[in-house]
């Protein structure tokens, strides 16, 4: 009998024979996916709208997990590549769209005076760092929220394998709206700290004068603060988090939405300290690969010439409004909640007595994906989302919120899945 995922499967054995994970990234993985009612591979996309190689359509809150904020194959950024394509990718000098999307990026960013590319926002978060070593003369890292792959960050956390000890010892976490846990970095490593870097906000807004603390603590311990705006950049607002409560860094880093999906990230900020960057190691072959260039282009002007973060705002308030109303009416409130900013918001699910929120969110994911829509939980949110979108997203709640209600109260959750339930996973927020 063919099943609904029967070719994301075969090919998944496939590609796990010259793959690690199938994937290249957790995000996207199986780690995340649960095997046998979720697809694997994505075979296009346009709009709001993917599908999968068996050709079920899903409405996709991922987003190329927050990459796209436009909406898939946006005419006007597919033009702009297409037009770049003619002139080429990649040239044996630089080209004039490095400075035209370095321009674009001050005009629109707070804190940017000069700028750098790089491919992915790891890059960006490792250069801001080697940077901030190198203008400070410092070693130690403060570092709150996820920042990326490389030893620096990841040392930090529980997916520490493969990052020497003495890298893991010069990062050091603080919690987000506790500055009490900052200053502990501070006292604990005196003047020693290069830079404090952090997501401006993820789940939880900043406590009123948190964010500006974290900026005072830092230069007064002559560090200098990072926002890592990989996500929150063109997305929260045109300016990012540092446009929306008003803190600007000394440093800002972006990826993911900067250019629609193409792959570009930046390092901006303090032109004395982005000077420097002429004499650290900051280099790429692809840095000024044009397409993505031209993509970054087309996306800051769209930002720039449309609505687009306002209604990304407007379309998250009706999502969160509406999931709120949904707990509520079936009673969830204690497994179920939401937070986050209406453009990237989180739909949480916590232990019950008798299930763990993993075994949960394995009902959840595959009821949704059954209803048509692509998730891992969060509401990534595009200028595609229609309002019909919203509707039938919605509507897809109310259904899953039922069965999920039904199957803690009535206690047969285990007995409803279709697979086995998602393991627990390094998480990073
Ligand atoms: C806040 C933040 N910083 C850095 C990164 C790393 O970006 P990339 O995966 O493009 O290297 C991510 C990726 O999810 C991120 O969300």
């Amino acid at each position: 009998m063919k099943t609904r995922y029967q070719k994301s499967e075969a090919l998944l054995q496939r590609a796990l024979k010259t793959i690690p994970l199938g994937s290249q990234t957790f995000s996207k993985s199986r780690t995340q996916y649960p095997f046998g009612v979720s697809p694997y591979f994505i075979a296009k996309a346009k709009g709001s709208r993917v599908w999968d190689v068996d050709g079920n359509e899903y409405l996709d809150l991922v987003n190329s997990l927050c990459a796209v904020t436009l909406g898939y194959n946006d005419p006007d950024v597919t033009n702009a590549v297409r037009a770049q394509l003619e002139d080429g990718v990649i040239f044996s000098l630089p080209h004039e769209l490095e400075t035209k999307v370095a321009e674009k990026m001050v005009e629109i960013v707070p804190c940017a005076e000069m700028v750098r590319f790089g491919k992915n926002g790891s890059d960006a978060t490792s250069g801001a760092v080697r940077i901030a070593r190198a203008f400070t003369k410092k070693d130690h890292i403060a570092a709150c929220g996820y920042h990326g792959w490389q030893d620096w960050y990841i040392g930090s956390t529980a997916r520490n394998l493969g990052v020497p000890q003495a890298t893991r010892d010069l990062t050091h976490l603080f919690e987000y709206n506790n500055i009490d846990s900052l200053k502990k970095v501070f006292d604990d490593h005196k003047d020693d700290v290069a830079a404090v870097i952090m997501e401006p906000m993820n789940l939880a807004y900043p406590k009123e004068g948190f964010l500006e603390e974290v900026r005072d603590l830092a230069h007064k311990h002559g560090a200098l603060l990072v926002f890592d705006e990989t996500i929150t950049g063109f997305r929260y607002a045109n300016g990012g988090a540092q446009e929306v409560f008003g803190v600007t860094p000394d440093l800002a880093t972006f990826g993911k939405g900067l250019a629609n999906g193409y792959p570009v990230s930046a390092v901006a900020g303090r032109a004395d300290v982005m000077k420097l960057m002429e004499e650290i190691f900051f280099s790429f072959t692809f840095g000024g690969e044009a397409l993505s260039l031209a993509a970054s282009l087309a996306t800051m002007t769209k930002l720039q010439t449309h609505p687009v973060t306002k209604t990304l705002v407007q379309t998250g308030e009706r999502i969160l409004q509406g999931l709120n109303a949904l707990i509520t009416k079936h009673d969830a409130g204690v497994f179920l909640s939401t937070a986050g900013h209406p453009t990237w918001s989180f739909f949480l699910i916590k232990d019950t007595p008798n299930y763990t929120s993993w075994e949960i969110k394995t009902l959840f994911l595959q009821e949704m994906f059954a209803r048509g829509i692509l998730t891992i939980g969060t509401h990534n949110v595009s200028y595609a989302h229609s309002a019909a979108d919203v509707d039938k997203l919605l509507n897809a709640y109310d259904e899953v919120l039922t069965i999920l209600k039904a199957a803690i109260t009535g206690g047969n959750l285990k007995q409803m899945l279709r697979c086995e339930p998602l393991q627990p996973l390094f998480k990073v927020r």
